[in-house]
């Protein structure tokens, strides 16, 4: 028992929710990253990455569809057992599909599967206050969840396109209000995407779990970008959110130690990252 622990470089102990929230008390952002394979995530894990996201992203930077919405737990589960063999310090998160949380039974059960034969360590799921009875059940069960607001990429055919959200003061407030019931619901972290800076630091401040942040600002408990992009792998236009680290940086290894250092001395995201 326990063997899996004492083999972890110590020096650098695992991180687990409770590091997480103890990092927002004190203030220190949390740096995340996504990955999808071991040779990616063994580097992530290496660059100091405290969170690793195997996302649904996938569908897009590794399957090459055009929106999230194909990408099934399967899926989910290959590349998250795959991450999960190279990390050694950073928390695992796995992203739970398009249709595979619309009722609480089917919701538990693909998230005992991601924790299960995935390895993850919390699921992610989109939606707002929409979400309450689902996260609650999950909660229920010890399930960690980190609730996705904002932009919901597995939305996308209903909002027609990405797209920033919250600029109406109206939707902002009701943004602010989601995620509170959401922890209230349970929900260990809040994922927020595409928001301007005012409304990232709102949610911010009003919940006591940490939000992390994707376009929302700096003024949030972390950030998180999509590998491929912050790598420069992605083609074509990329988010006004991302940031290329690898011109600077040289290798993969060194862009992502540049991103974990410009998370931490909050000099990503910028100015020219946020919206308004
Ligand atoms: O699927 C994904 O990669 C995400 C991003 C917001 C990080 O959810």
């Amino acid at each position: 028992m326990y063997v899996q622990l004492k083999q972890r470089d110590m020096r650098r102990p695992p991180v687990n929710v409770s590091t997480l929230a103890r990092m927002k008390r004190e203030g220190e952002p949390i740096a995340c990253l996504t990955a999808y394979d071991a040779s990616f995530a063994l580097l992530v894990d290496q660059s100091g990455v405290d969170l690793v996201l195997v996302g649904d992203s996938l569908g897009m930077v590794i399957q090459g569809h055009d929106t999230t919405v194909p990408v099934t737990v399967d899926d989910i589960i290959y590349h998250s057992k795959i991450v999960a063999r190279s990390l050694t310090h950073a928390f695992l998160v796995a992203d739970m599909p398009f249709m595979s949380y619309s009722e609480p039974e089917q919701a538990l059960d693909n998230a005992v599967r991601l924790m299960q034969e995935g390895a993850a360590m919390m699921v992610k799921l989109e939606g707002g206050m929409g979400q309450r009875k689902i996260v609650e059940h999950l909660a229920r069960h010890d399930i960690p969840v980190c609730a996705h607001i904002g932009l919901r990429p597995q939305s996308v055919h209903k909002i027609g396109g990405f797209r920033v959200h919250g600029r109406d003061p109206d939707q902002a407030g009701q943004m602010v209000e989601s995620a509170r019931r959401l922890e209230d619901a349970g929900a260990d972290l809040v994922l927020l995407e595409c928001v301007p800076n005012e409304l990232g630091q709102a949610v911010a401040r009003q919940c006591r779990v940490p939000v992390i942040g994707i376009g929302a600002g700096p003024n949030v408990d972390g950030q998180i970008l999509v590998l491929y992009d912050m790598l420069g792998i992605t083609q074509g236009p990329v988010p006004k959110f991302v940031r290329n680290f690898i011109d600077e940086a040289g290798s993969p290894l060194a862009a992502c130690e540049a991103y974990v250092a410009a998370v931490k001395s909050r000099e990503y995201p910028a100015p020219e990252h946020c919206f308004s």
